[in-house]
């Protein structure tokens, strides 16, 4: 038989008040009021671009997202998810830039509203998609690639487990330069009773 061609999609996530879902069209201007408010967060860990901030992220520039990674999902090349925490539309966590074969590798982005950070929520739905990526999804190995200056998602990767590999040096083209990124990755045999499992040790008691 023929391994199907998009393994683990689409899918529905969730545990507690986390819920990670296929990008719904409804959800275009929810996404544009959340990315407009979010400028100064988000705009320093996201690739460069000559549109401003604020047109790019509008109910269209939504839409026409959507189209671009509902493809790529039907591809089987990512895995695209919308983060919602107690309902509300509040991130997204992609594993995109999936090679399968030999290889069977992804590279985890996210990043959620300021309102829900620094409380757990963002490590919870990262470790509800590597579990999915490694389980449905068929994956062995995730990679996140992180600008040094980031602490909070360098803390992220490493509460869950990732080990560093090495420095990129001018790896992306983010927030208007070429920047150095460090290199993580997570395997799929590397945590045998899951990525969930390790972000539960860490709820407070
Ligand atoms: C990176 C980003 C997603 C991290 O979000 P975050 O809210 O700091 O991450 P978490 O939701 O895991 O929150 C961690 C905090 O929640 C708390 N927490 C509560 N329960 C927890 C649990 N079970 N497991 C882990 N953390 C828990 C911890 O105290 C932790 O705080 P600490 O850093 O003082 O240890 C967020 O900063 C962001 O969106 N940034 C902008 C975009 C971005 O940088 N994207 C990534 C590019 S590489």
């Amino acid at each position: 038989m023929e391994p199907a061609l998009h393994p683990g999609w689409p899918a529905t996530l969730g545990w507690g008040p986390v819920e990670l879902h296929p990008l719904r069209r409804r959800d275009a201007a929810e996404w544009a009021r959340l990315r407009q408010a979010n400028e100064s967060w988000l705009s320093p860990w996201e690739p460069s671009s000559p549109v401003p901030w604020q047109q790019r992220h509008t109910p269209t520039s939504y839409r026409g997202m959507r189209r671009a990674v509902a493809r790529r999902a039907r591809l089987g090349t990512s895995l695209p998810f919308a983060v919602r925490v107690e309902g509300r539309l509040a991130g997204q966590v992609t594993v995109d830039n999936i090679v399968r074969g030999a290889l069977r590798s992804g590279y985890l982005g996210y990043w959620v509203d300021r309102r829900v950070a620094g409380r757990g929520m963002a490590s919870l739905a990262v470790a509800l998609v590597c579990d999915h990526a490694f389980g449905a999804g068929g994956l062995h190995r995730v990679q996140a690639d992180i600008r040094p200056e980031n602490l909070p998602s360098r803390r992220l990767v490493e509460r869950l487990g990732f080990t560093q590999e090495g420095l990129l040096r001018r790896y992306l083209d983010i927030d208007g330069d070429w920047r150095d990124h460090l290199s993580f990755s997570l395997l799929a045999e590397d945590l045998p009773r899951g990525v969930l499992a390790r972000w539960q040790e860490r709820i407070p008691r």
